[in-house]
């Protein structure tokens, strides 16, 4: 087995092929110093994988890493991989999970279709739908990133863990299960890409410290909105914390409320702070049996 890599993906991938202890495949991602100056993208193998199973990481964001995917996926097999695993550690457009006004593409599955060409089977984290995963025409496994939050979670110590919505409260869960502390959760009605609105409900958490567990951090929005609930109600710390931080628009200024951000290496920012490498390295052991 060997290890590959996209430039949306490179420190998760070597960190998994540290995990797994088989090698890291370097590739190089510029034809030219500077790439090219439309902006398309370059990819070239700079080791052998002939008769190897590759696993290809790659994050589906911002979109040019999307063609990066086919292009590194094409060339593996070019080059006579026997077999291709794709961990999509974030699966973009997975949000755009169903037709919602006639016409619309479904975007998660014209993705799940790409993707899966060259692919023999798929791990990707914490998807926004798990219904998402019957949307590839190969086998498709959801990975949870939450137990690496919830190992830094139980490291720094928080008194409760809070689900800011609905969708998230089965995150919250599975963290509190790890970090050993009881979990809440708010109700939020979303008003656009941009507002949500949480239900007033009493928290309990007068001088505690809270962490606020979701799948994504956009905008910051919906984090930034159960933070402030949380620190009008007395708490004391407030840390948010998501598996992928997309960190688009005003996202730094609406999380200046909280204590402290944290994200998993799914996608790599600046608040990244836990690596998702030890849960893909037992997934992949998982699959090959
Ligand atoms: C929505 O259901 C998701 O779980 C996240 O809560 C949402 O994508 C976060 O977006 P934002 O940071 O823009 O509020």
């Amino acid at each position: 087995m060997k290890v590959v890599g996209g430039s949306a993906s490179l420190p998760l991938a070597r960190a998994l092929a540290r995990e797994l202890a088989v090698p890291f495949v370097d590739a190089s991602f510029e034809k030219h110093a500077g790439g090219f100056p439309d902006g398309e993208r370059y990819v070239r193998l700079l080791d052998s994988v002939a008769g190897e199973h590759v696993v290809l990481v790659q994050t589906t964001h911002p979109d040019p890493m999307i063609v990066e995917y086919f292009l590194l996926a094409d060339a593996v097999r070019d080059a006579g991989a026997t077999h291709l695993t794709a961990i999509v550690p974030y699966f973009g457009y997975g949000r755009q999970d169903k037709r919602f006004t006639e016409g619309e593409a479904v975007s998660a599955k014209t993705l799940a279709k790409h993707i899966a060409l060259d692919a023999d089977e798929l791990l990707t984290m914490t998807i926004h739908n798990p219904d998402i995963l019957a949307m590839f025409p190969i086998r498709a496994r959801e990975v949870s990133g939450i137990p690496a939050l919830g190992r830094y979670l139980k490291s720094v110590g928080v008194d409760l863990i809070l689900a800011p919505d609905d969708n998230a409260v089965r995150l919250a869960k599975e963290a509190a299960a790890i970090a050993g502390t009881p979990y809440d959760y708010l109700d939020k009605e979303r008003l656009d890409s941009y507002t949500v609105r949480v239900t007033p409900k009493e928290l309990k958490v007068r001088g505690k410290s809270v962490a606020i567990v979701d799948d994504v951090i956009s905008t910051g929005g919906t984090i930034s909105t159960a933070a402030k609930e949380l620190k009008a109600q007395g708490a004391t710390r407030v840390l948010a914390t998501c598996v992928h931080g997309l960190f688009v628009g005003r996202a730094e200024e609406n999380l200046k409320v909280c204590d402290e951000v944290v994200a998993t290496d799914t996608i790599a920012s600046a608040h990244t702070k836990v690596s998702v490498a030890p849960e893909f390295a037992r997934a992949l052991r998982e699959l090959m049996g």
